[in-house]
């Protein structure tokens, strides 16, 4: 009952939210993405008082791309307890740690298949290879939801193609590169161009370039600064790999070599509190001198924005995604399948609404 109502918590913040905050530029690029809580919950509720008993025999695997990433993390723990609380037995769900491998996941992806698993649930170290991992997943007859990271467009449409019992669950990166730059419009110009040089100078954060999420947020973050007519300034692109020593490592260089810096984009939190330590060493003061942003709303990212210590960051609904991947899992199972994309909202964290954030997250 408690999640039901966190679920339901989680909706309605995220609404009023949206709500709050106008529709966002990345909206109108999004196609049409589905609300997460929406048809597969609804399906995957009337699903599973139809199947209750049958759940808890069925073996669901996972493969996570690397276990110490500290947003996986978070999803990956929800995920096993939504499982569990919708009557999966504990004993047979079994999570697997990639490595940031794809060798390695490929592997246990063989491994599950010929143990024999009911459904796999995988968020693939590199999306370039769920082509294959499709393949092999579709050949054994065992349902797939891909999580996290999305395969790109060719892949998804051969689910849809072949009737494949094969989806997505994720939000759109573009929402939450958008959202990060509307956090520095919403400042205004004359408070976040520092030098008065007419420019906004930058540095960007990136994770894995070969993610999507990177790939994207490095792009929509600066659009959403040059579509509201700001001119940009970019002094440094590096990557960080989704890792708080590397984000800290890559922002103290570049506020040495540019100490110009106004605002420090990170692709996501843990970077941008690597960056955060490094803005601390270097004697500059967020909120005065520099101006910060990250994505996903990590307990400590949400803290510094109720502090003042980072400027905003973007909230990846972890609960509504892992929800959303087990009710597609359900929905398999019980044979009332699901959309080939399954979609869910950001929302925008700043101090104005941080502290709704932190207690949805409890
Ligand atoms: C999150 C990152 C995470 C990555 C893993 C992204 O959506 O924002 O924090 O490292 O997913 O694929």
């Amino acid at each position: 009952m408690k999640k039901f109502f966190r679920i339901m918590a989680s909706t309605v913040l995220a609404a009023s939210m949206l709500a709050g905050c106008g529709s966002s530029g990345a909206a109108a690029t999004t196609e049409s993405p589905k609300p997460a809580e929406s048809a597969a919950a609804a399906t995957a509720e009337a699903a599973t008082e139809s199947t209750d008993g049958d759940l808890s025999t069925k073996k669901v695997g996972v493969c996570i791309y690397q276990f110490s990433d500290n947003f996986m993390t978070l999803f990956r723990n929800e995920l096993e307890s939504y499982l569990v609380s919708l009557g999966f037995s504990k004993d047979n769900i079994t999570i697997v740690d990639g490595a940031n491998d794809q060798g390695t996941q490929t592997n246990q992806i063989t491994n599950f298949l010929t143990q024999g698993v009911d459904v796999l649930i995988v968020n693939p170290v590199n999306s370039s290879s769920a082509a294959t991992l499709t393949d092999m997943v579709v050949d054994a007859g065992v349902p797939l939801v891909y999580i996290n990271r999305e395969p790109d467009a060719d892949e998804e449409a051969r689910w849809a193609d072949n009737n494949w019992d094969v989806t997505y669950v994720g939000c759109d990166a573009r929402q939450s590169g958008t959202m990060q730059g509307e956090i520095i419009v919403d400042l205004g110009l004359e408070k976040v161009d520092l030098n008065g040089n007419g420019k906004v100078d930058y540095v960007m954060i990136e994770g894995d370039p070969e993610n999507v999420d990177a790939q994207y947020r490095t792009e929509f973050s600066v659009k959403a600064l040059t579509d509201a007519g700001w001119e940009v300034n970019e002094l440094d692109d590096q990557v960080g790999m989704w890792q708080q020593e590397q984000g800290q490592a890559l922002v103290a260089n570049a506020l040495a070599a540019h100490p110009e810096t106004e605002v420090v984009f990170c692709n996501n939190d843990a970077m941008a509190l690597g960056a955060k330590q490094a803005i601390d060493a270097a004697g500059r003061t967020v909120g005065e001198d520099i101006f910060l942003v990250g994505v996903d709303a990590l307990t400590e990212a949400l803290e510094l924005v109720a502090n003042g210590g980072m400027t905003g960051t973007v909230f990846n609904d972890h609960l509504s995604q892992s929800h959303s991947a087990a009710d597609a899992a359900v929905n398999y199972l019980t044979g009332a399948g699901n959309e080939h994309y399954i979609g869910c909202d950001y929302v925008k964290a700043t101090k104005d609404n941080v502290a709704d954030i932190q207690a949805l997250l409890g």
